[in-house]
C-alpha cells in the first residue's frame, strides 16, 4: 500500500517518526513535507496530498498539524477527499467503518507517539462497512452546476 503523508512545522517530527514506523512495517510512503521546524502554511502541503489521493497516485493519506483542524478543513475542500480527524483509535475506526475516510488527520501537539501508532494501525486495518454508509457518502460532494 502506498501512503501519502504531510504535516506542517507542528507535526513534522511526529511525521518523521511515523514514516520510519510505517516503512518498517512494509508500507511505501510518499512524503509531501514539510521537513523542518520552520514555520510554514499547512495548505501548501495539504493540497498536493489531497490531489495525490484524488488522482490515485497514492492509496490513502495521513496528515498532521498542531490541532489537526487546519489540515482537516483544507483537505475537505477537495470533493474527492474524506479527511477524518482522529485523536483516539475508536474514532479512527469509525472514520473508516462509517465514513470511508481516505485521509487520516491527527493533532500532533496533543498526542504521544504511542497513541499516534495505535490510531494509525487501527485506521489502516479497518474496512469500510458500505451499505447505508455508502448512501450517505454519495451525498457528500457539492456540485457547482
Ligand atoms: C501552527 O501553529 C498551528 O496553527 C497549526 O499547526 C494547526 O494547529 C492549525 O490548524
Amino acid at each position: 500500500m502506498k501512503i501519502g503523508i504531510a504535516s506542517d512545522h507542528a507535526g513534522f517530527e511526529m511525521k518523521a517518526r511515523l514514516i520510519a514506523y510505517l516503512q518498517e512495517k512494509g508500507f511505501e510512503l510518499v512524503n509531501f513535507g514539510t521537513d523542518s521546524a520552520e514555520s510554514m502554511d499547512y495548505p501548501d502541503v495539504a493540497h498536493p496530498l489531497a490531489l495525490a489521493v484524488e488522482n490515485g497516485d497514492v492509496d490513502c493519506g495521513i496528515a498532521f498539524c498542531g490541532t489537526g483542524e487546519g489540515m482537516a478543513m483544507t483537505l475537505n475542500k477537495h470533493q474527492g477527499i474524506r479527511a477524518g480527524l482522529a485523536w483516539d483509535p475508536a474514532i479512527a475506526e469509525l472514520t473508516r467503518r462509517h465514513n470511508d475516510a481516505n485521509i487520516l488527520v491527527m493533532p500532533a501537539r496533543f498526542l504521544s507517539f504511542e497513541k499516534v501508532t495505535a490510531i494509525t494501525d487501527t485506521w489502516l486495518s479497518t474496512p469500510f462497512e458500505g451499505g447505508r454508509h455508502q448512501r450517505r457518502i454519495d451525498k457528500m460532494p457539492v456540485s457547482r452546476g
